[in-house]
């Protein structure tokens, strides 16, 4: 059996977790989740108090993680912690904690990225969860489209040429004056808003049948300035709030839906993937689930969608597995490139 203790502390969580692997089989013994409200503050996360913030609740954070699971430093078979990408500051907090832990107690350590750890969520409650699969990953810092041939082996259909997909949403939730983050109240919001008042812009929707290097790119920028357009025009934004709200996350997720499901449809695989802190969105999961009737739409529960070190340390694991290890001179990155992923944009012919 291998005991692995995982660290995340690449934005505004401050996480540990720890999972037990035995013949193949991973299981997760504890996942603790701090999260910083001190950015509620200020609209958004704020890098330098991240830091600092990490530093000082980071030891017990692990501490609770190990007594959560009924285990100690000393039981530990290895150290996987986020090495990027992510905030810098935050990020060396967690590097420099598991490098000091792999160090004294004489483990191996893995740097696990990032993105990978959150195409690795869904497996540790659905165990049967494998590729081939189309993964959506849309969080506040990326929005990516990947053809997952394996673990480990992954191709770059499309990303944003803007903001990201989560990003969109933090910034249209402060238009309408919603605080920080904008995803779960503008979901919220959302249910009881009208479908039909705001019909704004799909996106580089348009060309999501055509081949070429925009089939799978998304662009949420222009949304962004057609939605301060209306709540500008909006002689009571009270009353048209929850409409404003509806207006954009239709768009949003009309763009998401449609092309994920066609890079499914074009590879015919089995099932998409959708991971990152926006695949909480119920209305997204639905609309994926309706979209693919007859294929699999796999998500993590919201806990472990959005940033959380178990599902760093299910990728840790499978890192380690394949006998990669990271040496005491690891050092965060925050544009960590994705390993395993093939450069360049893939072209797909259409399906229809
Ligand atoms: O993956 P995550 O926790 O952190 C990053 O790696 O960025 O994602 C956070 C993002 C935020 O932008 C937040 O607004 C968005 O996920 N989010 C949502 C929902 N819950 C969180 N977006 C839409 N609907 C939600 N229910
Ligand atoms: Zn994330």
């Amino acid at each position: 059996m291998t005991t692995l203790l995982a660290i995340e502390t690449s934005c505004d969580e401050t996480s540990a977790a720890v999972l037990r692997q035995e013949e193949g089989s991973v299981a997760l013994a504890s996942c603790v989740i701090l999260s910083q409200d001190i950015h509620r503050i200020f609209g958004g996360v704020v890098p330098e108090l991240a830091s600092r913030a990490h530093l000082t609740t980071l030891g017990s954070v692990v501490d609770q993680a190990l007594a959560e699971a009924g285990t100690s430093l000393e039981e530990l078979d290895g150290i996987a912690v986020t090495a990027g990408p992510g905030l810098v500051g935050a990020l060396l907090v967690g590097v420099m904690y598991g490098k000091t832990l792999a160090y004294r107690l004489d483990r191996p350590l893995i740097g696990v990225h990032h993105l990978e750890g959150h195409l690795f969520a869904p497996t540790l409650e659905q165990p049967d969860v494998a590729p081939p699969f189309v993964a959506l990953l849309v969080s506040g810092g990326h929005t990516m489209l990947l053809d997952v041939r394996g673990w480990g082996d992954y191709r770059l259909l499309g990303t944003t040429r803007d903001d990201a997909a989560g990003e969109a949403f933090d910034k249209v939730g402060t238009l309408l004056g919603l605080g920080y983050p904008g995803g779960p109240a503008i979901e919220r919001l959302a249910a009881g808003g009208s479908p039909e008042r705001y019909k704004f812009p799909r996106p580089m929707l348009n060309v999501v049948d055509e081949p070429g290097p925009d089939q799978f790119s998304f662009s949420f920028s222009g949304l962004k300035t057609a939605l301060l357009r209306a709540v500008k025009a909006s002689p009571d934004l009270e009353r048209d709030r929850a409409d404003l709200a509806r207006g954009f996350q239709d768009a949003v997720l009309a763009v998401l839906t449609e092309k994920a499901a066609v890079a499914v449809e074009s590879l015919d695989y089995p099932a998409l993937m959708l991971g990152g802190g926006v695949a909480c969105n119920r209305a997204l999961q639905q609309a994926a689930q309706r979209r693919l009737r007859g294929r699999r739409v796999m998500v993590a529960s919201n806990r472990l969608n959005t940033d959380n070190a178990a599902m760093i340390g299910a990728a840790g694991l499978f890192r380690l597995g394949r006998g990669e290890r990271s040496g005491l001179d690891l050092e965060p990155r925050a544009d960590l490139p994705f390993p395993g992923l093939e450069a360049g944009t893939l072209l797909l012919g259409s399906p229809r």
